[in-house]
């Protein structure tokens, strides 16, 4: 791979009132950075295009929010189930202090272990790091450059991934909505990161 950008889905109607999960569709803030993410791409792309054709991807999941941010992206579109967000199970559709409220016993063993604890009927963030390991696998076998718009925990594991990032600190690792993550091979190996918070 080349380049590696990495951006969460425009704000969703679920991140608007603060609902974790489910498979809403962008809202209107949302709409907009979907709108304005082409040109805060290109203007990023046209420093690498000197005189080789400009060979991009794009890779979402398979929720609404992330299929409609990348509509607008002038490149073929890849969708992997193993990018979907974390699964919530029983806690999918509930705010924070609504699963504070009614499962108190979840709530403090998430705050106690957030890398291990897994939802009821869902998820972990073990979970998750295990379920994008195939993307990453074919994230480093890709020649072109990649757009991966995903979510807020799929994007903490694969960012972590190629930023040697321990374990321990991936749960908690900042990941804003509306900013897009330009991840850039060096030559010792490792990865340069810069961030553009896009309005
Ligand atoms: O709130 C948006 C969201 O993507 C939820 O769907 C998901 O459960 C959550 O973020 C993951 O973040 P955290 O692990 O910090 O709760």
């Amino acid at each position: 791979v080349r380049k590696i950008f990495l951006t969460r889905h425009g704000e969703s109607q679920y991140n608007q009132k603060g609902l974790i999960g489910g498979n809403s569709s962008l809202s209107e803030r949302g709409e907009k950075y979907a709108r304005a993410l082409p040109g805060a791409l290109l203007e990023r792309l046209s420093v690498d295009t000197q005189d080789e054709p400009l060979s991009v991807a794009v890779w979402t999941s398979t929720l609404k929010r992330t299929i409609e941010t990348a509509r607008s992206l002038p490149f073929p579109k890849l969708r992997w189930k193993a990018l979907d967000e974390i699964n919530a199970g029983i806690c999918d559709g509930m705010t924070y202090e609504g699963i504070a409220d009614k499962y108190p016993d979840e709530a403090a063993a998430r705050k106690r272990d957030k890398l291990r604890y897994r939802y009821p009927a869902g998820e972990s963030y073990m979970d998750v790091i295990q379920r994008v390991e195939p993307v990453i696998i074919e994230l480093e076998r890709e020649r072109e450059t990649v757009v991966v718009v995903a979510h807020q925990a799929v994007l903490r594991a694969v960012y972590a991934y190629f930023m040697n990032v321990p374990p321990e600190d991936i749960p908690r690792l900042a990941m804003p909505l509306h900013t897009l993550i330009e991840l850039t091979p060096m030559p010792d190996g490792t990865m340069g990161e810069q961030r553009f918070p896009v309005d």
